[in-house]
């Protein structure tokens, strides 16, 4: 008997440690931030979708020389974030795609690649 209970309170005292250390890892990975692709959404539709559309694959009335990159397109979406955040921020020279940095803010242009990142095509 006495020996059953010094092993139940091992036991009771390893899953307390257990679920102490759970906690402790969860904690860890609270402060990613997370960008919001709904109001990026909000921002694509009042900045972006009058050159790439609603689908991303450019807007129908539109005549551009080059024409808007098709955004659900694999050429694009296989860019890494930091590529496509770069090219949101500065723009491309000699292309209709301007510097969205003067009116965007970063988390503004994150949120709005996090919206793009939706347009993917499986
Ligand atoms: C005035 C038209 C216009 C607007 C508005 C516009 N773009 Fe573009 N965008 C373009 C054109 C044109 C290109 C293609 C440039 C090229 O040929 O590489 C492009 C390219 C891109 C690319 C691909 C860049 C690359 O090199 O692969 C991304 C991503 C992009 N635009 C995102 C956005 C986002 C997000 C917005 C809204 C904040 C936006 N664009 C607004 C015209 C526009």
């Amino acid at each position: 008997m006495r020996f059953a209970g010094i092993m139940l309170s091992l036991f009771v005292g390893m899953t307390s440690v257990g679920f102490g250390g759970g906690a402790g890892v969860k904690d860890l990975s609270m402060p990613v931030k997370q960008y919001d692709a709904v109001a990026g959404r909000e921002i694509y539709t009042n900045t972006c979708i009058r050159c790439h559309g609603i689908d991303g694959k450019g807007a129908m009335s539109i005549q551009l020389v080059p024409q808007p990159a098709d955004l659900s397109s694999q050429a694009v979406q296989s860019r890494l974030d930091a590529s496509l955040f770069k090219r949101i921020h500065d723009g491309k020279p000699n292309t209709a795609m301007g510097a969205w940095s003067t009116t965007l803010s970063d988390d503004e242009i994150w949120d709005v690649l996090a919206y793009v990142r939706t347009l993917r095509q499986e």
